[in-house]
């Protein structure tokens, strides 16, 4: 049996405060607190307060947002710095997602930035990492990661990078009903278990390794059960309380 396992939610653009008021009621009456397991919520920035209180006597659930600028204030519009996350409440937040990277062209040096960023202010990044379908069909799969990875803590010292977390996210497979195979993703994963020792030693061993990308209550199970798999982000199928309670359930 795994241990530590890590299930996060993703509400992407969705979820306005009233609508994650309602979400949490449901999930919180039905879900029982589970020893080897923490459950995460990243709503959309609006919504977090609604979150961070409706979770606040429980310390199996945590928050976080989905983005931070890498400055720590200062005027910089529209933006939001990891001190002002942390001092709403979050606990967490998700870096160099592939919608920052290729919607909103965030850079690997961005990534880095908002990784160190985040650990000054006290929240523990989730750093996403993931291949283009272009990329996998041309054999690069594990290059690109390894790079994405290094990129994003080459500003850390080794023995933080022990806590942080690590999303393998493909990118052909975000909201499009395509996931990994169990094996692609594990195999993935063990690379990059490989890179976090290569870069941590030892402490690598204890970073947890997310999968995401069409993660549902029908292949849940059978990606958790993947080499390093030791949870998943999931995206679509957590906008609905009662599939995502399936899925914190499963494993
Ligand atoms: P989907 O689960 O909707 O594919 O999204 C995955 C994701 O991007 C989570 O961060």
């Amino acid at each position: 049996m795994k241990k530590n396992l890590v299930f996060a939610a993703n509400w992407k653009m969705n979820q306005a405060p009233a609508d994650a008021g309602a979400f949490m009621r449901t999930f919180l009456g039905q879900y029982a607190r589970q020893q080897d397991r923490r459950v995460l919520f990243f709503p959309p920035a609006v919504s977090l307060h609604v979150v961070v209180q409706a979770i606040k006597e429980r310390a199996d659930l945590e928050a976080g947002v989905q983005n931070i600028h890498w400055e720590d204030k200062g005027a910089f519009t529209g933006e939001t710095s990891g001190s002002l996350a942390r001092g709403a409440g979050a606990r967490h937040v998700l870096v160099g997602h592939s919608e920052r990277r290729h919607v909103f062209g965030e850079t690997e040096e961005e990534t880095g930035k908002k990784v160190a960023a985040a650990l000054r202010a006290g929240l523990t990044p989730t750093i996403c990492v993931g291949e283009t379908l272009t990329q996998r069909e041309a054999g690069l799969t594990i290059d690109v990661v390894k790079r994405q990875l290094r990129a994003a803590v080459s500003g850390v010292d080794a023995a933080v990078v022990a806590t942080t977390i690590v999303a393998y996210e493909p990118v052909w497979a975000i909201g499009t009903g395509k996931n990994a195979t169990p094996q692609d993703a594990g195999e993935v994963h063990v690379a990059i278990r490989a890179e976090l020792r290569a870069i941590a030693g030892e402490r690598g061993a204890a970073v947890p390794i997310l999968y995401g990308g069409s993660v549902n209550r029908s292949n849940v199970d059978a990606l958790l059960a993947a080499d390093e798999v030791s949870g998943v982000l999931v995206g679509g199928a957590s906008l609905d309380a009662e599939q995502w309670l399936a899925i914190a359930r499963s494993g």
